[in-house]
């Protein structure tokens, strides 16, 4: 819940010339009021554009819903189901998640679908449990060549907004987790496709030691994607070193 639109356009028009000709591929994703706004002005870039929630119904009485043909309409590609901050604060669960991520692929929109442990969780050992039953719930009925479509963010939630950084091999060991789990349930080569991102206190400074992990295949920016300066120093962490 940050930005006007007034806030998004400046950002977004400040660090677009500097990520637009990188081959990673950047996702902006703005509140659902800047949707349209932002997609104004990536249109005709590789950039592209996320929500960060959605409902599984197409249309209704569902005041207050955003569904996933309204975000197709607004210019997203991608989506954010199931961050911790909508299951903490407002009751999702992995079954909720899952209804989101099933509506999302059937429009066309890549689900970001988010999966993690919180501090107490950790301490009592229970971290691969949690990714474990968020997969296991969160992916119900879906299909291989479906999974093939999707993102897994793994966001340790103690290190979420609070600096505090998964290590880059104590992060690494989840991603493995998530795609070894992945290669059992479904087949070897979805587990080689899929994407699997990192998300909690990434900065500029930890970008490149996180990139170098072998499983970690891209990363889920909060507060480092406020300000453009930072952003498009982690977007750009590969350039900035050579
Ligand atoms: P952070 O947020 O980068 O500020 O920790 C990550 C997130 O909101 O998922």
């Amino acid at each position: 819940m940050n930005m006007t639109i007034a806030d998004a356009r400046k950002t977004v028009n400040s660090l677009l010339p500097l990520v637009s000709g990188n081959e990673v591929e950047v996702v902006l994703v703005p509140p659902f009021t800047a949707l349209y706004a932002v997609h104004d002005i990536i249109r005709g870039t590789k950039v592209k554009l996320g929500a960060q929630d959605v409902f599984w119904e197409e249309s209704g009485a569902y005041t207050g819903e955003i569904s996933p043909p309204m975000l197709v309409d607004a210019g997203c590609s991608y989506v954010i189901v199931g961050h911790s901050e909508r299951r903490g604060y407002f009751g999702e669960t992995n079954i909720s998640v899952n209804r989101k991520v099933a509506a999302s692929l059937k429009n066309n929109l890549c689900p970001i679908l988010c999966i993690g442990e919180t501090l107490q969780e950790k301490e009592e050992g229970k971290t691969l449990d949690i990714l474990e039953n968020g997969l296991l719930e969160g992916l119900k009925d879906l299909k291989a060549d479906q999974l093939r479509e999707i993102v897994i963010a793994y966001e340790p939630i103690w290190a979420i907004g609070t600096g505090k950084t998964a290590t880059p091999e104590q992060a690494n060991e989840s991603h493995l987790f998530i795609r070894g789990w992945m290669k059992n349930s479904f087949d070897r080569e979805t587990s080689e496709l899929i994407r699997i991102i990192y998300g909690g206190s990434v900065t500029s400074e930890n970008i490149d030691r996180l990139m170098a992990q072998p499983e970690i295949d891209g990363a889920l920016i909060g507060g480092a994607s406020l300000k453009a300066d930072s952003f498009v120093k982690i977007v750009n962490y590969r350039i900035r070193k050579e």
